[in-house]
């Protein structure tokens, strides 16, 4: 069977290969083997090639954070799935052709979930529903900004928004995608830069913006945190930048009072029960399945082109996210 290895951390498509490796093997009790269908190059993914991730496991290293795949073989104990289920697996290294896995971390989808999505369901999905629950309350009808909002994270962000009633100000760098986030419902679309507060203002009416999500980092925070009404939350959950936050001015910090907090999904989940994990996972998945949640694909790559994929993967203007099939195209 075929895997993505590093054998040393760098850029990624010098240091990642696909090779051929053993077999996965049967399951042994309580585990679950299944082939990988799809998997998606996430940012985190990149900064988990180059090094720059919070987990750096000894070589070769697998990257990989999800994929969606089809269950081949169950070992004894193992009630909750059976050869044939479509499902999640919530542990990583992911990028292989098989995956052997403890039952417990993997969470069966419905056979009709459209593959492409599903492949993207672990992690976007929640972070965009966790970033709009667990940070600030936002009453119906109120305003939530945040940056990048063309990435899958902020088109999820909008939809879910969209769908509690509250509005959204979709702050990035390029303007040909308004029309298109105005069509998943963002209520206003702006060209990040050095007037953002000015120019969110004059858009909103003015509006008391009481939660602000970033994933740029580096000077964008603080171009956020002006924009936020005093006493309001700026919640960075990435660095697409590949910078840390700026300190946002004395003026936001001390005088109106804005806090400056961060996110990370695995934090947030760690929260909750494992049922509760299940139902947050079964309601994203209804959504997918209902057409209210999905993330544009850009390109879907074979195993094999695994640097081609990486290379696209880091280029900006996309449309959408980089998949590998490694047991054939979806
Ligand atoms: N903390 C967590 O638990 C968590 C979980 C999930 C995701 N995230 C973070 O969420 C962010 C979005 O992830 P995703 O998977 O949704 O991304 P994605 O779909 O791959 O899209 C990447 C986005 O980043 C923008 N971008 C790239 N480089 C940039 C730069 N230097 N300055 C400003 N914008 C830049 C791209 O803009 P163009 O379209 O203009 O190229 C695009 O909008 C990432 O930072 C990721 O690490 C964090």
């Amino acid at each position: 069977m075929k895997r993505i290895e590093l054998n040393a951390y760098g850029i990624p498509e010098d240091v990642a290969a696909c090779v051929e490796v053993a077999d996965v093997g049967a399951p042994d009790a309580g585990e679950v083997v299944f082939d990988v269908i799809a998997f998606p190059i996430n940012p985190a993914d990149i900064s988990f090639c180059r090094g720059g991730y919070r987990i750096k496991p000894p070589f070769p290293a697998t990257p990989g954070a999800e994929c969606v795949g089809r269950v081949s073989a169950v070992g004894t104990g193992v009630a909750h799935v059976k050869p044939g289920d479509l499902v999640i697996n919530l542990q990583r290294e992911n990028w292989a052709q098989k995956r052997r896995v403890r039952g417990d971390d993997v969470i069966r989808l419905p056979s009709d979930v459209e593959l492409r999505q599903a492949a993207m369901l672990r992690i976007n999905p929640p972070t965009a529903l966790l970033l709009l629950s667990d940070i600030v309350d936002v009453p119906k009808g109120g305003w939530v900004i945040q940056n990048v909002a063309n990435s899958a994270v902020g088109r999820l962000v909008i939809s879910i928004a969209k769908g509690r009633g509250l509005r959204t100000v979709n702050v990035m760098r390029r303007a040909d995608v308004f029309d298109e986030l105005k069509a998943l419902g963002a209520d206003v679309c702006l060209l990040d830069g050095p007037d953002l507060a000015e120019r969110v203002k004059a858009a909103t009416g003015g509006a008391a913006i009481p939660l602000g999500l970033d994933a740029v980092s580096g000077a964008a925070t603080a171009r956020i945190a002006a924009c936020i009404a005093d006493g309001g939350t700026v919640c960075t959950y990435g660095a697409m930048s590949g910078e840390n936050p700026q300190a946002m001015s004395v003026a936001d910090l001390i005088y109106r009072g804005v806090t400056q907090t961060g996110f990370m999904l695995g934090r947030f989940l760690a929260r909750r029960s494992a049922a509760e994990i299940e139902a947050i996972y079964a309601e994203l998945c209804a959504r997918i399945m209902d057409g209210t949640i999905s993330a544009p694909v850009d390109h879907v790559y074979e195993i094999d082109d695994i640097r081609a994929a990486l290379i696209r993967a880091q280029e900006g203007g996309r449309a959408g996210k980089i998949l590998v099939a490694p047991n054939g195209l979806i």
